[in-house]
């Protein structure tokens, strides 16, 4: 199934994550100016762009890790009420449609003092309420298919930080989010752990998964992405499907900044 159709208007998939001119300042600094997103149900869209051009700001708007200034956030179709100063109206709403999205960091974000088992199991248990032996069930099913069976038992910090980043990525899977996003999931990693994680990715992007991936892996966004984003200084200065992005750049910046990196 082509995961983006070229013709938005002929595409009936439901949306999973839209953005809709989202602004985001910090004090006087304006981050976010003004850009928006749609992901459909098996989208893969990957975000690209320099340093400081508002790629974190604009993923963690999405799960109100930041408060946008202004702009609507819609997840599974569901509008994210929010005050007129961006902030949210109803916690109760920000809390479950989190839930709902698994995020997944540059620094592992593990719970350094729990197992790689209790790691997973701890939220589905304690805040979703499924019975134990459920979730440990659903976390070794998970742990199996990112390679690290083996290491349920172990902390975190006898592992390496490719294998504690697969084992944030199924942490984030137990909650069987709707979509995951993934803020540059490989840079803090050696480059030899580095493609053990993108096969990771790889394989969640062929099972159809919705992803919304900042990274600056060039060759991983071209192979998986349905939809690439370019910011540049808190705008989108370019977007479209893979193959024109990388292979036929139209902005001066956009043709600069691929040069740069690649
Ligand atoms: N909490 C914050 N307070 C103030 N400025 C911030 C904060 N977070 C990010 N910024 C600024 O916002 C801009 C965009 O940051 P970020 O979204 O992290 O960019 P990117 O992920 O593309 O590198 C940068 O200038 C950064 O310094
Ligand atoms: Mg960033």
């Amino acid at each position: 199934m082509p995961a983006h159709s070229p013709d938005a208007r002929s595409d009936t998939r439901p949306e999973a994550i839209r953005i809709g001119d989202l602004h985001k300042s910090f004090g006087s600094l304006e981050v976010l100016k003004g850009v928006s997103l749609t992901a459909r149900e098996g989208d893969v869209v990957a975000i690209i762009g320099g340093s400081g051009s508002g790629k974190s700001t604009m993923l963690r708007c999405i799960n109100f890790l930041e408060t946008p200034s202004a702009g609507v956030i819609e997840i599974g179709g569901e509008r994210v009420a929010m005050r007129p100063d961006g902030s949210p109206a109803d916690r109760k709403q920000i809390e479950r449609l989190r839930r709902s999205l698994g995020m997944v960091f540059q620094s592992f974000n593990l719970w350094s003092h729990r197992t790689v088992l209790e790691n997973l199991i701890e939220v589905p248990v304690h805040v979703l309420g499924l019975p134990r032996a459920q979730a440990v069930a659903q976390a070794e099913a998970l742990l199996a298919r990112v390679g690290l069976s083996a290491k349920a038992d172990t902390y975190p910090a006898y592992m390496s930080g490719g294998q504690q980043q697969r084992a944030a990525i199924a942490r984030a899977l137990c909650m069987s989010p709707r979509a995951m996003l993934f803020d540059e999931p490989t840079s803090a990693l050696d480059p030899e752990l580095v493609g053990e994680v993108l096969a990771v990715i790889r394989d969640l992007a062929a099972e159809g998964r919705t992803m919304i991936l900042v990274t600056h892996e060039m060759k991983f966004a071209r192979e998986v992405a349905s939809h690439v984003i370019y910011l540049h200084n808190g705008r989108i200065e370019e977007e479209g499907p893979p193959e024109a992005l990388f292979g036929a750049p139209q902005s001066d910046r956009l043709k600069q900044f691929l040069k740069s990196v690649g």
